[in-house]
C-alpha cells in the first residue's frame, strides 16, 4: 500500500510574522533583515511575495533590494538580549502556533517537523479512515468534490503558470477518472483535508501556506514548491516520473548540495530523470555505494518515515567573530561567552518547563585559525553563573598567551567562532536545577506537591505558605519517583492526563508545625522533603528565623511582659537571587 504524505511549508515566513505585528504591512513588499552589525546592514533572510516580482531575492543587501523596489518596507530581526546578536525567538514561537494547530488537527494523523516553518503529515492512516466512513455514508463523490479543492493544483507536467486557467479542467478530469482508483481517492481525500488545515492554521494564526502531498516525503516536498503562495499541489503516482523528467536535481530534497554537485559532474547530466538514461556501469562505477538509491530517487522512491519529532535533539548558541571583529582578549571572550551562556541558560529553561526534559551534555567550540577545540561538559545546573563557570574554567587553560591563568589580558589564537550546544535530553526535571518556586510553583505537573501545598496565588513566589499534607496512604505514590544518571538525580515527571490520575486527597488542617520565613509558614515536614539544593538556599534563613523565635519567647518570659507580635526581620536578609532575575536585561 502506497503512503499518503503531505508538506506543509508556510509562505514568506518571517515576513509573514512582520506582516502580522505591523498589519498595515499585509499586501506590501517587505523583507527581513538580519540584524546590523556595527552600523553595516545584514542580508535579507525573507521576501513577501508582493517584493518578488521586482528581482528581490533572499541573500540580496538592502540597497539593492531598495534600487529594484524602492518602495520596499524593510523590518529587521530583533537583537538579542545578552549577546547583541540576531533574536529569532519571536519566529520561533510563531511556528509553535502553527505546530499547535498541527498538532491538534487528528491524532491519526502523524507530524514532523522538517524546519521552523516546514513539516510532514503521515495521512495514511487518516485518509484510510475516512475513506472507510465515506463508503459507508455513501457520500464519497460528494466529498472528494473540485469545491473542496479551492487552492489544489494537480502536477501533472502541464501545471505552468500559463496554463495556470487549466486549473480546474486537469482536476476535474482527474478526480472523474479515479473513482475506482483507492490510491487516487486517497489522495484525494488528503488534498482536501490539507486544505481544511491549512485553512485552520489561517483561522487561528492568520499565516497563510503552501503544501504538496503525494506517495512520499521527496515527491510532497518537491511539488510543494510548484504552486505557491497560498495553494498546494498534488502528485499523483502515474505522474511521477514525467515530473522528475523535468525537475533540476538541485530541486530535490537532499540533492541541493554536495551530492547534487557530484551527480551532475560525474554523470554530466542537469535533470533528476536523466539518472535513469545514464548507463549502468557508469552510474556503479562513479557511486559505488549509491547508484541503487540514486535509480530509486529518479523514480520518485523514498521510503523515508514521517517521524513525530516535536522537539529538536539539540539546543545551541553560536557567535561568529570574522576577520577584525575576531576575540583578541580575556575580557571579551568572558562578555561574550557570558552573553551567549545567559542565551542559553534562557533557551534551555523554556524548554524545560515547555519539554519536560533536561540537557545532560554541553559542548563548547572555539572556532580560532589554527583550529577548532571543543570538549564535552556534563551540566549539573542550568543556572547561566553556574554553566559560565563550568564552561570558563574549561575554556580559560586554552589561551596561548603567557598570562593563561589571569581574568584579563591577551587571548591567543585570536577567536573567530564561540558555539555552545545542549544535547543528551533526559526526560524529567533534577531537583538540583530547580528554584523553590519552580520546584513548587508547577501545579499541574507536580501532583504530589499539590497535595501538600496551597499557592500563594497572588505572587505566585517561593514564599508560599505550606500546609501540613495528610498522611499518604502509600508513600511511594506521594512522591515523584527519582533515578540518577550520572551523578544529577533527576525528578521523573508524571505526564499523565488530569482525569487518569489519581484524585488528591483532601487537605488536613490539623497537626499543624510550621517554620515561618519571610512572614510566611512552611511546614517543617514539607520543608524536610525538600530537594537538598533547595534546602540549602533557605536553611540558614530558617535557623535564623528559629532563633529569633526562641529569643523572642525567652525574652517574654524573663520579663513576665506581654510580648507583641513577633515581628520577623528576616525580610531584612538577603533573599538568595531567583533563577529567573538572571534572565532580566541589566540597565
Ligand atoms: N531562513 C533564514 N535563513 C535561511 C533560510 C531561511 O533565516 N538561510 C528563514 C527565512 O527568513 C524564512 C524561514 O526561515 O522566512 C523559512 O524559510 P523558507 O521556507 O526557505 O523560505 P520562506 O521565507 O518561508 O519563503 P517561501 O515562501 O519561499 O517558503
Ligand atoms: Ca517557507
Ligand atoms: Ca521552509
Amino acid at each position: 500500500m502506497r503512503r499518503v504524505i503531505s508538506l506543509i511549508d508556510m509562505d514568506c515566513f518571517y515576513a509573514q510574522v512582520e506582516q502580522r505585528d505591523n498589519p498595515a504591512l499585509w499586501d506590501q513588499p517587505v523583507i527581513v533583515v538580519q540584524h546590523s552589525r556595527q552600523g553595516v546592514e545584514g542580508g535579507i533572510l525573507a521576501v513577501s511575495y508582493e517584493a518578488r516580482p521586482f528581482g528581490v531575492k533572499r541573500g540580496m543587501s538592502v540597497a539593492d533590494a531598495k534600487l529594484k523596489c524602492p518602495q520596499i518596507n524593510v523590518c529587521h530581526v530583533p537583537i538579542g538580549e545578552y549577546a547583541d546578536k540576531a533574536d529569532i525567538q519571536k519566529y520561533r514561537d510563531a511556528s509553535a502556533e502553527v505546530f499547535r494547530v498541527l498538532n491538534n488537527f487528528d491524532t491519526s494523523i502523524i507530524v514532523e517537523k522538517a524546519s521552523v516553518d516546514e513539516a510532514f503529515l503521515d495521512l495514511t492512516t487518516y485518509t484510510n479512515e475516512r475513506l472507510e466512513e465515506l463508503r459507508e455514508n455513501g457520500n464519497l463523490e460528494e466529498f472528494t468534490a473540485i469545491e473542496h479543492l479551492p487552492t489544489t493544483f494537480l502536477a501533472t507536467g502541464e501545471d505552468v503558470k500559463e496554463n495556470d486557467h487549466l486549473r480546474e479542467q486537469m482536476l476535474t478530469d482527474f478526480i472523474t477518472g479515479s473513482l475506482h482508483s483507492t490510491e487516487n481517492i486517497l489522495l484525494l481525500i488528503a488534498a482536501c483535508t490539507v486544505e481544511a488545515i491549512r485553512d485552520r492554521i489561517h483561522e487561528e494564526t492568520q499565516f497563510y501556506c503552501s503544501a504538496g502531498v503525494g506517495n512520499n516525503k521527496m515527491m510532497a516536498k518537491l511539488v510543494c514548491a510548484r504552486h505557491k503562495p497560498r495553494q498546494q499541489t498534488l502528485i499523483p503516482w502515474v505522474y511521477v516520473r514525467e515530473i522528475l523528467r523535468t525537475t533540476p536535481i538541485g530541486d530535490v530534497r537532499g540533492f541541493g548540495g554536495k551530492l547534487g554537485n557530484r551527480v551532475q559532474e560525474l554523470l554530466n547530466i542537469t535533470l533528476m530523470g536523466e539518472i535513469l538514461e545514464i548507463d549502468y556501469s557508469l552510474l556503479v562505477e562513479s557511486f559505488p555505494d549509491q547508484h541503487e538509491y540514486l535509480i530509486a530517487i529518479a523514480q520518485g522512491m523514498c521510503d523515508e518515515p514521517v517521524r513525530p519529532r516535536k522537539e529538536s535533539s539539540s539546543i545551541a548558541v553560536s557567535k561568529n567573530f570574522p576577520g577584525k571583529l575576531a576575540i583578541r582578549t580575556i575580557q571579551e571572550l568572558r562578555k561574550w561567552l557570558d552573553g551567549l551562556t545567559k542565551e542559553l541558560a534562557k533557551r534551555l529553561w523554556t524548554d524545560q518547563n515547555e519539554n519536560k526534559r533536561t540537557a545532560e551534555n554541553l559542548v563548547y567550540s572555539l572556532l580560532t585559525e589554527e583550529g577548532k577545540p571543543q570538549k564535552t561538559l556534563k551540566i549539573n545546573n542550568y543556572h547561566p553563573d553556574v554553566l559560565f563557570g563550568q564552561i570558563w574554567a574549561a575554556i580559560k587553560v586554552l589561551n596561548r598567551s603567557n598570562l593563561a591563568n589571569s581574568e584579563q589580558g591577551p587571548w591567543t589564537p585570536p577567536i573567530l567562532n564561540i558555539s555552545l550546544s545542549a544535547s543528551r535530553f533526559q526526560p524529567g526535571i533534577p531537583a538540583a536545577t530547580r528554584s523553590i518556586k519552580e520546584f513548587l510553583g508547577e501545579k499541574k505537573r507536580r501532583k504530589w506537591v499539590r497535595q501538600h501545598a496551597v499557592y500563594d496565588e497572588n505572587d505566585g513566589r517561593a514564599d508560599v505558605i505550606i500546609e501540613e499534607p495528610p498522611p499518604p496512604k502509600t508513600p511511594a505514590a506521594s512522591k515523584p519517583s527519582t533515578s540518577t544518571i550520572g551523578s544529577v538525580e533527576y525528578i521523573v515527571i508524571d505526564d499523565s492526563d488530569e482525569e487518569t490520575a489519581p484524585p488528591p486527597p483532601p487537605k488536613s488542617t490539623t497537626n499543624i508545625d510550621y517554620i515561618t520565613v519571610d512572614g510566611k509558614k512552611i511546614s517543617k515536614k514539607v520543608f524536610r522533603n525538600l530537594p537538598p539544593e533547595i534546602k540549602k538556599q533557605y536553611e540558614h534563613r530558617i535557623a535564623l528565623e528559629e532563633a529569633r523565635l526562641l529569643k523572642a519567647k525567652s525574652d517574654a518570659k524573663n520579663s513576665r511582659k506581654r510580648a507583641g507580635p513577633i515581628k520577623s526581620d528576616v525580610q531584612k536578609t538577603k533573599k538568595p537571587k531567583p533563577l529567573d532575575s538572571f534572565f532580566k536585561k541589566k540597565t
